[in-house]
């Protein structure tokens, strides 16, 4: 059987911002400071689709250090196939577990206008969640508008559309193993 041809990424043509190797590196030491500050016991809120990448590289980090969270998933989305976030958000697919009572993280690939991530903690607060703390790949300082604050940060970077490691356009790059941008607007 014929293996399929790997791509050299590069041959996409998408310039490179972070590469596999520096998101592996700052994701590791995310885990340990979110290890440092909310501690063993929590329950994971992926937002996704797009940390989906980020949740399945930083839980693998978490548990390399023994830190076993629950992990529950919720689709976001307020994007559509744009690049200009719509503002308003909605749910796709709920959460499966009651969080009542417990100490959320919750995980996101990009913390933009701010708005998705307002949404979703308003919402798990409203909900009765004990504490909600936040964990963002990338931040764009440039673009927020809403008043929100991430407590972890892998990077923050210049106002660019970003692709790759989950992040799309209209759906397409989510499979890069890095991040790259595009140059639209
Ligand atoms: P916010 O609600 O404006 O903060 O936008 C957050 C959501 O918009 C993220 O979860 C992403 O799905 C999407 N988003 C924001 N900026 C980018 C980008 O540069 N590339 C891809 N998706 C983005
Ligand atoms: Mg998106």
């Amino acid at each position: 059987m014929n293996k399929p041809k790997k791509t050299n990424p590069e041959k996409r043509s998408i310039p490179v911002l972070f590469t596999a190797h520096e998101i592996k590196e700052r994701v590791e030491a995310l885990a340990t400071e979110i290890a440092g500050k909310v501690g063993h016991e929590f329950l994971i809120v992926s937002l996704l689709r797009g940390s989906f990448m980020f949740t399945a590289d930083l839980v693998r980090e978490l548990y390399a250090i023994s830190v076993h969270p629950q992990i529950d998933f919720m689709t976001l989305s307020s994007y559509g196939s744009s690049t200009q976030s719509s503002g308003n958000v909605q749910i796709g697919r709920d959460l499966t577990d009651d969080v009542k009572g417990k100490t959320v993280l919750i995980l996101d690939d990009i913390l933009e206008t701010g708005r998705t991530l307002t949404y979703a903690r308003d919402l798990l607060k409203d909900r009765g969640a004990k504490e909600i703390k936040i964990a963002v790949l990338l931040e764009k300082p440039g673009k927020l508008e809403a008043d929100i604050k991430a407590d972890f940060v892998g990077f923050s970077i210049p106002d660019k559309f970003v692709v790759g490691y989950g992040l799309d356009y209209a759906n397409h790059y989510r499979e890069l193993p890095f991040i790259g941008y595009l140059d639209v607007h």
